[in-house]
């Protein structure tokens, strides 16, 4: 099944949770879960997301990644690079950033997803005094990048 096929504009919440905790509120987002909440379509990673191949413009995954094993992970990042269309931003909200899944960002770095933006969001103290940060990073589809070094 694939969703909005008529559609070329496509929003994924993934991982959304309850409609509080969507992303956005706005009717051009699809919001996916494993879970039933209303609103929400059915979607279990690491099932194929319902969509056509290249049809995304942003993808946000909201502290989904801690709850996937890398195997799931690594089957997220070839469904991502499958449905984003190349000029599309994936944004992912999650604990210690690129350096909590490097699995996962390296293989997007490998289809040329690179991030492009990386910035702290929240800080927790643990009560056993552990300090738990989540970032939020950002990535596009660079094709080249030319250095040019001035001496
Ligand atoms: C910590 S909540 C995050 C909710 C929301 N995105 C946010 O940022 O607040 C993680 C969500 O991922 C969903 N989830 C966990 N494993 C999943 C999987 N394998 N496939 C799809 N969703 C999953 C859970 O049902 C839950 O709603």
């Amino acid at each position: 099944m694939h969703l909005r096929s008529g559609v070329s504009m496509v929003k994924l919440d993934l991982g959304s949770g309850p409609r509080d905790f969507w992303v956005s509120d706005e009717s051009d987002w699809l919001h996916l879960d494993c879970e039933p909440y209303e609103g929400v379509i059915q979607w279990t990673c690491p099932e194929p997301i319902p969509v056509k191949d290249r049809s995304v413009e942003v993808a946000y995954l909201g502290q989904l990644l801690v709850e996937l094993s890398i195997e799931q992970q690594l089957a997220l990042a070839d469904e991502l690079v499958r449905v984003m269309k190349d000029d599309g931003v994936i944004r992912v909200h999650d604990y210690d950033g690129v350096l909590g899944y490097p699995e996962f960002f390296r293989r997007l770095e490998q289809h040329g997803w690179r991030r492009v933006k990386e910035e702290l969001v929240n800080v927790f103290e643990e009560p056993d005094g552990t300090i738990l940060c989540t970032y939020m990073v950002e990535l596009k589809k660079i094709r080249w990048c030319r250095v040019v070094i001035k001496f």
